[in-house]
């Protein structure tokens, strides 16, 4: 009876062991920047994976991008402002952290961040990190390319966000946006309005509450109209997203996005 025990105890003891280490090789030290809305929920998801904060960079202690906690990170994860993710991205790469980022509206200086990635860098990011929504990307330009055979439908998009949103229309619509101009040839240029040119892809975005995301894409004809739409219940399908993002970019290097991820 007692040498039974002592057989159990040590398989427990090895199982636990095993486990421990299993959870051990898979786990990183992760840095926040950003510790707002989805700064908290990647805090917490990333915890309930095993991972380690290292350090937390927020408006008043940007002096630790010089830290050896910072350092220390496997990787960084960034959700701020327009106005800061451009110096937020510069300050990780001069400490050789590689970096996802969510951030949106601030693509203008994209170019500068991919010839850093040119050099050695490794940068991730992307407008959306939901799974529902990377599915809808693929569906739109699915459905950009069979309607562009069929000119009697107008296309148009609507978003609706929560009011303390600061861009407009959000990334993810532009996104959207980006796939209905590659594909649909009748609309050469997008616009945030309720009236255009024919050529003109009107996006209508509306600030309400505390909604974490709403996107939906309309072809109307004098017949009947086809919409899509994708509706996100909270922001933890983007913190989770993240989170993926940041455990797939310790472990690849360069210029990195949703596409090279998911595998579709
Ligand atoms: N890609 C995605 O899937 C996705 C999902 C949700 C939100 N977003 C985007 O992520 C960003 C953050 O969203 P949020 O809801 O967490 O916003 P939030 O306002 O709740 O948090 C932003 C945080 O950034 C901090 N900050 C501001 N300037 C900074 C600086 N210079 N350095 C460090 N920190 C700074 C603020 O103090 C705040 O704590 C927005 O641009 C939003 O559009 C992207």
């Amino acid at each position: 009876m007692q040498f039974h025990s002592l057989i159990l105890t040590f398989t427990h003891s090895l199982i636990e062991s095993f486990t421990h280490s299993l959870i051990k090789s898979l786990s990183m030290k992760i840095a926040l920047i950003g510790y707002g809305k989805m700064g908290k929920e990647i805090e917490a998801i990333a915890k309930s994976r095993g991972h380690e904060i290292v350090s937390i960079i927020d408006v008043d202690n940007k002096e630790d991008f010089n830290s050896e906690a910072f350092k220390s990170a496997d990787v960084a994860i960034e959700f701020t402002v327009p106005a800061a993710a451009y110096d937020n991205i510069k300050a990780t790469f001069a400490a050789g952290v590689k970096l996802v980022s969510g951030t949106t509206g601030w693509l203008d200086k994209i170019d500068e961040i991919k010839a850093d990635c040119a050099g050695g860098s490794t940068f991730f990011y992307a407008s959306n990190f939901s799974l529902g929504v990377n599915i809808f990307f693929a569906l739109n330009k699915y459905l950009a390319k069979i309607m562009n055979q069929f000119e009697a439908y107008d296309v148009s998009m609507e978003e609706t966000h929560h009011i303390h949103k600061l861009d407009s229309p959000s990334g993810t619509a532009l996104t959207i946006a980006e796939g209905i101009l590659e594909n649909v040839d009748r609309k050469t240029s997008w616009k945030e309005a309720t009236e255009g040119e024919a050529d003109e892809l009107l996006i209508e975005a509306f600030r309400r509450g505390e909604v974490p995301g709403d996107h939906s894409v309309k072809y109307d004809s004098p017949e009947d109209f086809i919409k899509i739409e994708h509706s996100a219940y909270s922001r933890k399908g983007f913190a989770l997203g993240a989170v993926l993002a940041a455990e797939f970019t310790a472990k690849n290097n360069g210029f990195l996005g949703m596409k090279d991820m998911l595998k579709f």
